[in-house]
């Protein structure tokens, strides 16, 4: 399929001088009947965060006119590499994903460049030598989420804890900057120790059954936070506590990370401590993007969306107003 967005595309002063000259194009580049088409390649649906994601993509593509090609990964990274070949074979005009895992994308993303097709990042990074292979990566500070969560943990416990972490997926880009953050913060605090720590995949049947791993673990009586990478694995979590009649959010504190309606309402009953902000509504800052890049404009290479911290005493009256 060609391109409808020359200036997405290679050599696209001659082409642009051409439509211009027939008609079809308006002043700021757009074919001006034409849609623009974006393939988006999504992780998968493993979270709460993750659905209102999705929601955010498909709801301001629908509201701005744009021919979405909408692909799930399932979690696999096969699955985003080969959805990136055929958003490639389609000729759409722009490419936006949210990658599983940070490594093994620069094959593809160099046949997209040789394609002239212009990659934009949302959510997660990629760890690439060629930093033009991408025009934009759009998307939370993972590191300082894993911060926020650290220095609420120490307020939590007076900086005295037998801490268990579940991980996010392994090898995706917030489960490696939230541990490294969340470490960086209570290195200086020797009686912060982490006793335990797996990966829940993000899900929350993973970080149930994981929980309960850790209850039945020698060290499971040191347990006295737990610091969970998002809150669909806390919400798992908090299940296996109660299954093993622990009280959640007392006996052993938890931080988590997303801020979804579930973790607000699980402060309100008193079984989670704080969430750390990560917002998932992305669609209308990606597609802002989107159609700069599309029309040639320069985007920045990098945003950072704007989070915040969310304590229990807060959950009463910021529930009513959390739209994810
Ligand atoms: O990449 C963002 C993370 O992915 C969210 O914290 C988590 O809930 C999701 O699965």
């Amino acid at each position: 399929m060609k391109s409808l967005y020359p200036l997405a595309r290679g050599n696209p002063v001659s082409a642009l001088t051409t439509l211009a000259v027939l008609g079809l194009i308006n002043t700021s580049g757009f074919a001006a009947d034409k849609k623009l088409v974006v393939g988006f390649s999504q992780v998968g649906a493993e979270s709460g965060w993750r659905t209102a994601n999705t929601d955010s993509i498909k709801s301001e593509a629908a509201k701005r006119g744009i021919d979405l090609h909408f692909s799930d990964a399932q979690q696999k990274e096969e699955n985003q590499i080969k959805a990136i070949r055929s958003f490639i074979a389609q000729g759409v005009d722009v490419i936006a994903f949210s990658p599983v895992v940070e490594t093994g994308f620069e094959p593809v993303l160099q046949e997209a460049k040789k394609a002239g097709i212009p990659v934009v990042l949302s959510d997660r990074a990629v760890k690439v030598s060629d930093p033009t292979l991408y025009k934009c990566f759009l998307g939370s500070d993972f590191i300082e989420e894993g911060k926020r969560a650290g220095n609420e943990a120490l307020k939590l416990t007076d900086g005295k804890a037998g801490i268990a972490e579940l991980v996010g997926t392994v090898g995706s880009a917030p489960a490696i900057d939230r541990a490294k953050g969340f470490r960086e913060v209570i290195a200086s605090h020797p009686d912060m120790k982490i006793i335990l720590s797996q990966s829940g995949d993000f899900t929350r049947a993973k970080g149930k059954e994981v929980m309960e791993a850790f209850l039945k673990s020698p060290e499971a009586k040191q347990i006295t936070l737990l610091f969970a990478h998002n809150d669909d694995m806390a919400l798992g979590a908090i299940q296996a506590m109660e299954e093993a009649g622990i009280k959640p959010g007392q006996d052993i504190k938890i931080v988590s990370i997303d801020g979804v309606k579930g973790a607000f309402e699980a402060m309100k009953d008193g079984k989670l401590n704080v969430t750390v902000e990560c917002n998932p509504l992305l669609g209308p800052q990606l597609f802002d993007i989107i159609e700069k890049v599309a029309k040639g404009e320069t985007v920045p290479a990098r945003v950072v969306t704007q989070e915040g911290v969310y304590e229990q005493a807060q959950a009463a009256e910021e529930l009513p107003k959390r739209q994810y």
